[in-house]
């Protein structure tokens, strides 16, 4: 058997709105993508939503829109995709990373007023794998001390934790549709915002700064004008017209997503030599806590990581590695300094990481196989006493 890492729920249904956006004229932002940020608002019950090319794009405007750049620092997490400390070094600030919690991966909140200095104006922290961070107390240290919150929900679109869903308390949060996110078009992004004065903002920033689009001059042309230097991320019809029928299927795929993980939690929970991340709050009321469940990583011995990936992989099981500490990548160490034993909880868990297969088209078998495939090869690597060093 072969199961893919992932594969996109993508199908008839979308070529049919292709084919009605090619047939038109307006292939740039136009109604496409009004029409896409009207539902992805109406979904997370935000008040505006800006359609880009990217969440990295994202994560840049935001912090452009806020006013963030040289000199300033912004506090984030050495456990991410490193596009999130990469935005930061684009818009011409300092990411400063703060350690993590071992059962979550995610933004250690104990740790960052600790890392807070004159020049700090931002924490962006990132809902790792599909769960929120402490969004409440993230919030809280940023209100005692200034700073403005932007979040990389990148990973997380339908979590929701003590009640607070991505977006609702950070000024600024941060999506990606990227090809293997629960919700695709292939390249893709949003930022949603509560201000109304910043949404207007980040929607000239992403077109160069410009008064107007080509969407509004088409059937009448007006002069337009520019009024800052932005950039060109505005997000396309072809892009958007993927994107609201998705939107309408979100739930009903984190349910499978949740039945999978479930599955693999319980079948992993008896296998010595692995150990699988705390989802918060999964025992209590799943209307004030769920995880989006966008990735399920596991934790092996990191001697024997490498080889496990291989070994998998081998069996025609499709795997990742989600992430190596960002810090500790080469262009990071070398411009920064930054040598091993900084961070060391996201160190642990960057050394110790496999992702394997979670979408919701997987059938029982292919569950079954991957569950029976990683439990072999854990088995085979494991030490005699069957401990995690
Ligand atoms: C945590 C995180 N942040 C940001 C990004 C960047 O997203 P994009 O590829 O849409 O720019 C990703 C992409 O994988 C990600 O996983």
């Amino acid at each position: 058997m072969k199961v893919d890492f992932y594969r996109h729920n993508l199908g008839e249904r979308e070529v049919q709105r292709l084919r009605e956006v090619l047939g038109g004229i307006i292939l740039t932002t136009g109604t496409y993508v009004a029409d896409f940020e009207a539902r992805f608002s109406e979904y997370l019950g935000c008040a505006h939503t800006i359609g880009v090319t990217s969440c990295t794009a994202a994560l840049h405007l935001s912090l452009l829109g806020l006013d963030i750049g040289p000199g300033d620092e912004v506090i984030t997490t050495p456990m991410t995709f490193m596009a999130t400390s990469n935005a930061i070094i684009h818009a011409g600030a300092t990411p400063v990373f703060v350690d993590v919690e071992p059962d979550t991966g995610n933004l250690d909140a104990s740790r960052i007023e600790a890392a807070i200095t004159p020049r700090t104006k931002a924490v962006m922290p990132v809902h790792l794998y599909g769960q929120m961070c402490d969004m409440r107390a993230i919030r809280g240290i940023a209100d005692r001390h200034g700073l403005a919150v932007i979040e990389d929900c990148a990973h997380c679109i339908e979590g929701i934790r003590d009640g607070v869903r991505p977006g609702q308390l950070g000024d600024a949060a941060c999506f990606s549709f990227y090809a293997t996110k629960n919700i695709t078009s292939g390249e893709g992004g949003a930022i949603t915002v509560h201000s109304p004065e910043l949404a207007a903002r980040l929607r000239s920033l992403r077109l160069h700064g410009m008064t107007s689009g080509a969407a509004e001059r088409h059937l009448h042309f007006r002069h337009w004008d520019c009024e800052e230097i932005g950039w060109k991320y505005n997000m396309d019809n072809i892009q958007a017209a993927l994107l609201p029928d998705q939107i309408k299927e979100m739930e009903d795929w984190l349910k499978r997503r949740e039945a999978i993980c479930q599955r693999y939690e319980e079948a992993f929970a008896g296998v010595a030599g692995l150990r699988t991340l705390k989802v918060v709050g999964s025992s209590g009321s799943k209307a004030s806590n769920r995880s989006a469940r966008h990735l399920f990583t596991l934790l092996v011995d990191p001697r024997h990581r490498d080889a496990l990936l291989e070994t998998i992989q081998g069996a025609g099981v499709g795997v990742a590695v989600n992430y190596r500490a960002v810090h500790l990548l080469k262009v990071y160490r070398k411009r920064f300094g930054f040598e091993r034993g900084t961070f060391p909880v996201a160190e642990q868990i960057g050394d110790a990481t496999i992702t394997i297969p979670l979408f919701p088209s997987m059938t029982d078998a292919e569950v079954a196989y991957v569950i029976d495939t990683v439990t072999a090869a854990v088995t085979h690597f494991r030490e005699p006493s069957g401990a995690l060093s």
